[in-house]
């Protein structure tokens, strides 16, 4: 586990000063990092939509609570004038976080949102003064072969050609992304893997983990600058260790059900041949190869002379661990961690 940095109480002075403004405060790890902010004394702003969370489920008065402590301020991030009005209101920030995503990966609003709306917020962010930007990316951008990680990368590069500080953070997977098997397997279902379960690895990382080292990012000087993979705690896992982990804890003798990833190249060749009669299903052609991509491509460091993916070099930071994980919400329930369009079992 990587250490902190320790803060002395005249940089904890110096940091309750500072201002910072929150994008995507409403999403997953948006919601941890201005939690984070607020109680490590930092003066927060988060800029939210008026209906928020997956599915627009989240009122504004839910969005106050949530992300109570940060003083909250609605209106549309995609918008310039908006985000100026609304957001920034021609005040002072030091700071600009950014846990934005397109919720749903298609290829327009990926293009909208993880590249437009993201570089509005760098920008109005300038434009009131910050000199430091962090930026929450994905580690599966160091192999792009998907429009949502072309647009992360667009956006990268112009945040590092800027002239502010940066830190990009691109983790690993969350616990969300695998937990969707959870209820149906306590339900008694079997756990269905690609191949023999072991194509792909991860380290996830808890909410609360990455929102420290989000955090950290803004007073360690060994983060500025700095593009950052990041994993949880322990080694890798595969879905094959996944499912053990599941069946171990429920006390259950392993049921599993292997699909050929061989499916997806049916698939897709057939909803790209569809999209140029259809543009509707333009999105649902890239959601299969966002399927695939994440069935056969590990969410580890890539080692581009080896060719090849290395656990040991992904770093790893934090206290929770999967099992923790999946033991709490085998007895609580899958509360916070919905995937909404992003999922796919
Ligand atoms: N899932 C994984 O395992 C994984 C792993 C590594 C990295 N990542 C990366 O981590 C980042 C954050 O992921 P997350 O799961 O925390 O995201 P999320 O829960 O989907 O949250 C997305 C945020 O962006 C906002 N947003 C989306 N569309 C918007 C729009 N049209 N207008 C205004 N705001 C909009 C959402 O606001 P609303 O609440 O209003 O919708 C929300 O605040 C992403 O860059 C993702 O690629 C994910």
């Amino acid at each position: 586990m990587m250490a902190l940095s320790p803060v002395s109480s005249d940089s904890q002075a110096e940091q309750r000063q500072k201002r910072v403004l929150v994008a995507g405060a409403t999403g997953y790890i948006g919601k941890f990092v201005t939690r984070e902010l607020v109680a490590r004394g930092y003066d927060v702003v988060s800029f939210a939509r008026r209906r928020s969370g997956v599915n627009a489920s989240t009122t504004e008065d839910e969005t106050l609570r949530a992300l109570h402590g940060s003083e909250v301020r609605f209106g549309d991030v995609s918008d310039m004038a908006s985000l100026l009005r609304d957001g920034i209101r021609g005040e002072r920030f030091d700071v600009g976080v950014s846990c934005l995503t397109s919720r749903n990966g298609g290829i327009r609003d990926s293009w909208n949102i993880d590249y437009q709306a993201t570089r509005n917020v760098l920008d109005a962010g300038i434009a009131a003064g910050i000199t430091q930007f962090v930026l929450l990316s994905a580690i599966c951008v160091q192999k792009p072969m998907l429009e949502f990680q072309r647009a992360k990368l667009r956006f990268e590069k112009e945040l590092m050609e800027s002239g502010v500080s940066w830190s990009i953070v691109r983790p690993t997977a969350f616990f969300k992304s695998i937990s969707g098997q959870v209820e149906s397997v306590k339900k008694g279902k079997p756990y269905l893997m690609f191949g023999d379960g072991r194509l792909t690895a991860c380290k996830p990382i808890s909410e609360a983990d990455l929102a420290r080292f989000i955090a950290d990012c803004i007073e360690d000087p060994s983060r500025k600058n700095r593009i950052l993979p990041i994993g949880g705690p322990g080694k890798a896992v595969t879905n094959f260790d996944q499912a053990m982990m599941l069946f171990e804890l429920l006390g259950r003798k392993p049921k599993l059900k292997k699909v050929p990833i061989q499916i997806f190249d049916v698939i897709i060749p057939v909803l790209t041949l569809l999209s140029g009669l259809f543009p509707k299903l333009i999105d649902k052609a890239e959601f299969a190869r966002i399927g695939k991509y994440y069935c056969s491509e590990s969410m580890l460091v890539w080692d581009p002379v080896k060719g090849c993916y290395d656990a040991d070099a992904t770093p790893s930071y934090g206290t929770e661990t999967l099992r923790d994980f999946y033991s709490r919400v085998l007895d609580e329930g899958l509360a916070g961690q919905e995937l909404g369009a992003q999922s796919m079992f």
